[in-house]
C-alpha cells in the first residue's frame, strides 16, 4: 500500500520522509494558498524531495480548453507529477483525451461506486474517494472504499484506489481493511496513527525494570 502525505508543507515533507514510509505527496490547491505565492516553485521542492514518490497538482482552470492546456503544462513541472483534476461531468472528454496523451491522472472529489467506475473505464492511474467528506454530512464513507475495491477487482481495472479525505485512525484502519491500493494522510493523523499509549507505556515498563539491575553498560 502507497502511504501519501496530504499536505504542501515543505518541511513536515522532508521530516516525514526520512521515515522510509512515504511514497509521495497529495497537494490540492487548499494546501498550496497556504503556502505562499509561488506554488510552483513549492511543487518543484516537493517533487525533487521525493524524486521517486507520485506528486499530485490539481488543475485551477475550469473551462475545457484551459484545464486541458493547464494539465499539460502542470505534468511538465516534473517527471513525477500526477495531475488531479475533480469528477465533474464537464471533464470526462478531457480526461479520456489526456489518458490517452500519457498524462497520469488522480480523479479527486469522487463520491460514488458509479463515478469510480466511470474513471476506471477511461483509465486514470488514481481515484480519489472521499471517505471523511461524507462522514461529514453523517454518511458512513468508509463502505464506500469496500464497494470500490470489489468493483475494480471484479472488471480487472487497473486504476488505483486511492482513500482520501482521511480525518482519523480510525478512517485509516477502515482503508487499509478494504484494500486500498494507496491512502493519503495529513500529517496530524500521521503522528496519531504511529504512535500507540500502550507501546509508550511498555517501553517505560521495560526500561523501569531494566533499571533496577543498576548496569551502567550493556553489552558490555
Ligand atoms: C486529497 O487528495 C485531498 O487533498 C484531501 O484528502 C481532502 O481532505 P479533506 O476532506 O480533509 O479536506
Amino acid at each position: 500500500m502507497k502511504l501519501f502525505l496530504d499536505t504542501a508543507d515543505r518541511k513536515a515533507i522532508e521530516k516525514w520522509s526520512k521515515t522510509g514510509i512515504i511514497d509521495g505527496v497529495t497537494t490540492n490547491p487548499s494546501h498550496l494558498s497556504k503556502e505562499g505565492s509561488n506554488p510552483q516553485q513549492v511543487v518543484k521542492d516537493i517533487c525533487q524531495m521525493l524524486p521517486h514518490g507520485d506528486i499530485s497538482v490539481e488543475i485551477t482552470e475550469t473551462t475545457q480548453k484551459s484545464v486541458y492546456e493547464q494539465a499539460h503544462a502542470i505534468a511538465k513541472i516534473a517527471t513525477n507529477v500526477v495531475v488531479k483534476i475533480p469528477c465533474h461531468v464537464d471533464y470526462y472528454e478531457i480526461i479520456n483525451q489526456l489518458v490517452k496523451d500519457g498524462i497520469k491522472i488522480n480523479v479527486t472529489l469522487v463520491f460514488t461506486l458509479i463515478q469510480s467506475t466511470f474513471m476506471a473505464k477511461l483509465g486514470v492511474k488514481y481515484i480519489s474517494p472521499f471517505v471523511g467528506r461524507w462522514d461529514d454530512i453523517d454518511v458512513e464513507g468508509g463502505e464506500l472504499l469496500f464497494e470500490i475495491r470489489s468493483m475494480f477487482d471484479r472488471y480487472n481495472y487497473q486504476t488505483e484506489l486511492l482513500a482520501a479525505s482521511l480525518r482519523g485512525v480510525r478512517h485509516l484502519h477502515t482503508a487499509i481493511l478494504a484494500g486500498a491500493d494507496a491512502v493519503t494522510l495529513p500529517i496530524d493523523v500521521l503522528e496519531k496513527t504511529m504512535s500507540h499509549p500502550l507501546t509508550n507505556q511498555g517501553m517505560d515498563k521495560f526500561l523501569t525494570d531494566w533499571q533496577k539491575l543498576g548496569i551502567k553498560q550493556f553489552p558490555q
